[in-house]
C-alpha cells in the first residue's frame, strides 16, 4: 500500500532523514518511535509531500512519485490519498463536530449538503460520537476532540492516515479511547502510520514499530521484540529512559 525508498530530506544542511526505505501492507498499522528531533514529524510529511523530500521515492497505491522533480498534479494525488491527523486536534472552533467532518467532503470532494451530513453521521457512528453530532468543540473532551479530528481525516477515505502525536495532548485515562478507534480503522483496512513518545500506546497499537534515530530506521519489529528484546544498544539506551 505505501512504500518509501531512499527518502532523504536535510534542513540547512543538517541531515534529519538519511535514507528511508519502508513498505507498509494494507491495513497494517505501524508506530514510529524515536528520540525528539529525530525526524519522526518530517517522516510523515515527506509521505503527504507536506515537505519536500530531497531525495526517494513514495508510492501510495498505484501512484508512484520521485522527489524533487514532483509534478503539481502528482502532489495534489498523492496528498489526496492520505490524511494527517495532529496532536492538537487542529478542529474549526465555529463549526459542530458533524460539520468538522463534513467540511472536507463538501470543500474537496464537492459532495452536496446533504450527502456529506449523510456520510459525516456514518463517520461519527465510526469513533463513537454520534450523541455529539451537534457538539462545538469547546464543549468536548481532549479525546472527543481528537475522535472528531480522525473522523474528518476518515472522511475523504485516505488509503494512508499519518498520526502525529495523535494522543500527547490527551490525559493519560483518555488515550484509551482514541486506542480504540484506532484498532476500528485498522480493522477497516485502512493503512497508519503513527508516531508517539508514548511506549504503552505504540505497543497497543502497533502491528509493527520502528525506532528511527540519527536519520535512519536502526531497528524494527514487532512490539515484543521491539519493547521486550531489543536488539541494538541505541534502542535499549532509549527505552530505558521510558518506564514501560
Ligand atoms: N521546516 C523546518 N525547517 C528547519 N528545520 C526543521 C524544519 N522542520 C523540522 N526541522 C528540524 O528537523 C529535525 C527533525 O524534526 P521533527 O519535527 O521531524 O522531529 P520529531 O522526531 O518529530 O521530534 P518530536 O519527537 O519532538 O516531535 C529537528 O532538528 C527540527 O529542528
Ligand atoms: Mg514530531
Amino acid at each position: 500500500m505505501l512504500k518509501l525508498k531512499g527518502i532523504k530530506k536535510s534542513f540547512e544542511g543538517k541531515t534529519v532523514l538519511d535514507g528511508i526505505d519502508l513498505e507498509v501492507k494494507r491495513g497494517e498499522v505501524v508506530a514510529i518511535i524515536g528520540p525528539s528531533g529525530t525526524g519522526k514529524s518530517t517522516l510523515l510529511r515527506c509521505i503527504n509531500l507536506l515537505e519536500m523530500p530531497d531525495e526517494g521515492t513514495v508510492t501510495i497505491g498505484e501512484l508512484e512519485v520521485t522527489a524533487p522533480q514532483i509534478k503539481r498534479k502528482e502532489q495534489y494525488d498523492l496528498r489526496g490519498q492520505t490524511s494527517m491527523v495532529f496532536q492538537q486536534y487542529n478542529l474549526f472552533a465555529n463549526k459542530t463536530a458533524l460539520e468538522n467532518i463534513t467540511e472536507p467532503l463538501t470543500r474537496v470532494k464537492h459532495l452536496k449538503k446533504e450527502e456529506a451530513r449523510r456520510q459525516g453521521r456514518e463517520i461519527l457512528k465510526v469513533v463513537g460520537l454520534t450523541e455529539k453530532e451537534k457538539e462545538y468543540p469547546s464543549r468536548m473532551s481532549g479525546g472527543q476532540q481528537q475522535r472528531v479530528g480522525i473522523g474528518r481525516a476518515l472522511a475523504t477515505h485516505p488509503k494512508v492516515m499519518l498520526l502525529d502525536e495523535p494522543t500527547s495532548s490527551l490525559d493519560p485515562e483518555l488515550v484509551g479511547e482514541v486506542l480504540d478507534v484506532v484498532r476500528t480503522l485498522a480493522s477497516k483496512h485502512i493503512t497508519m502510520l503513527i508516531t508517539t513518545h508514548e511506549m504503552d500506546f505504540a505497543r497497543s497499537v502497533a502491528d509493527r514499530v520502528l525506532f528511527l534515530a540519527d536519520g535512519r530506521i536502526q531497528e524494527e519489529g514487532t512490539p515484543k521484540q521491539i519493547f521486550d528484546f531489543p536488539k541494538t544498544e541505541r534502542l535499549k539506551i532509549f527505552l530505558s529512559h521510558y518506564h514501560s
